[in-house]
């Protein structure tokens, strides 16, 4: 283990200056202005990333995030100064990222918004195409609502935006179970025990006033990240990062990779893919949780990552670190490194203390610091 702040909980060394309680770090602050614009499960916080770029990229060093989700790395190196890259395989975690980190013109953004949401509630826009996952997870209200929505983003230039508004609403407008709407199976059509609010509640009915609330939250959201991001640019590439071409050199490398059979990331965005037409890749997704964990599968996860590490390190700057956030279960990273050409350099452990979601608890994981053998 590395040799900066460490402290023991419960038998296990733990670097200090990267664990956070939740009293230091309440979820207001993990989820700052545009880290929540959307709901995306897997992904690090903003402060750890914010501390990694701090130890490890030099001043207006570029960074590459060869898994980079919903952009907390791309978000937090503008915020920190420095350029970025950041790529993944899944069309609606770049379509986050571009909106999150894009310099929008704030009085176009406000205008534009607002202009919409006028439109939809005087009763503007109308179906168009719908598909059956669409008429099975919205009810009749709701769909019509977000697909007359829909209809009207294409007329600004802040579309991109409004997809993401969209997309969040039809989230929280899904028949689902209030306890659930992480991984639901089945549409929730009827009243139900609620195991969240500790009495009988209704599947959703309506989409409008989602549209509504999201609308504003969004506008708030860039608004307040405006002054923060900087003249820096963040890049944003949707592609399989194992043969991605990458545009010039990085200083360094600060990525969370997928975990072997834990989410499916394309999945636990089906309504947007439904909704918008994105492009699903989903075969291309390393780790996958439909995928398993049978001995195949993580043969090619290892083998996956390796060539992503690989890519990564060679565009490297010299003397450039590759920083992988990881829960190492399965001790899988010795070889992936060995694979993709990197030795270790640090190796931390974080103590993560999860307060709130199905997956609460406390846990570990680990910061490996490697650079090119
Ligand atoms: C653990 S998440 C990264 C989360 C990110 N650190 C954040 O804070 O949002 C892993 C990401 O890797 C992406 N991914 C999986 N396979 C990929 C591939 N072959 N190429 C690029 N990205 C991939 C997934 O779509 C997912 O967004």
């Amino acid at each position: 283990m590395g040799a900066t702040q460490e402290t023991l909980y419960a038998g296990v060394e733990y670097d200090a200056g990267l664990s956070w309680s939740e009293r230091d770090l309440p979820q207001r602050l993990r989820t700052k202005h545009v880290h929540s614009l959307h709901p995306y499960l897997g992904k690090y916080v903003p402060q750890l990333v914010e501390e990694l770029l701090r130890r490890y990229v030099p001043r207006g060093g570029r960074v590459l995030d060869p898994f980079a989700g919903s952009g907390t790395t791309l978000v937090q190196s503008l915020e920190s100064g420095h350029d970025s890259v950041g790529v993944d395989i899944a069309a609606f975690n770049c379509l986050l990222m571009r909106v999150k980190t894009r310099e929008h013109n704030p009085f176009v953004l406000e205008r534009e918004l607002r202009d919409a949401l006028a439109r939809f509630e005087a009763g503007e826009g109308s179906a168009g195409r719908t598909t059956a996952y669409v008429r099975r997870w919205l009810a009749p209200q709701s769909r019509a609502e977000l697909l007359r929505f829909r209809s009207l983003i294409g007329d600004y230039e802040s579309a991109d935006a409004l997809r993401v508004v969209l997309a969040r609403a039809a989230r929280s407008a899904r028949l689902t179970t209030h306890f659930d709407l992480d991984f639901p199976k089945e549409p929730q059509t009827e009243p139900y025990w609620c195991h969240k609010h500790k009495r009988e509640c209704r599947p959703v009915e309506h989409a409008g006033h989602f549209l509504r609330r999201y609308v504003m939250d969004t506008l708030v959201r860039l608004k307040e990240f405006a002054h923060l991001r900087g003249r820096r640019n963040a890049e944003v590439i949707h592609g399989d990062a194992r043969d991605a071409s990458l545009p010039g050199k990085f200083a360094a490398v600060i990525t969370s990779p997928p975990y072997p059979g834990l989410i499916d990331y394309h999945e636990q965005h089906r309504y947007a893919y439904e909704l918008l037409g994105l492009d699903d890749r989903r075969d291309l997704e390393l780790g996958a949780a439909v995928r398993g964990t049978t001995r195949g599968a993580i043969r090619d996860y290892v083998e996956g990552v390796g060539d992503v590490l690989a890519a990564a390190s060679a565009s490297l700057e010299r003397g450039g670190r590759v920083v992988i956030v990881v829960n190492d279960s399965r001790s899988l990273y010795p070889e992936i490194l060995e694979r993709s050409g990197l030795e270790l350099d640090e190796r931390f452990r974080r103590h993560v203390n999860r307060r709130t979601g199905r997956r609460a608890g406390e846990y570990f994981e680990e910061i490996l610091v490697a650079r090119r053998r």
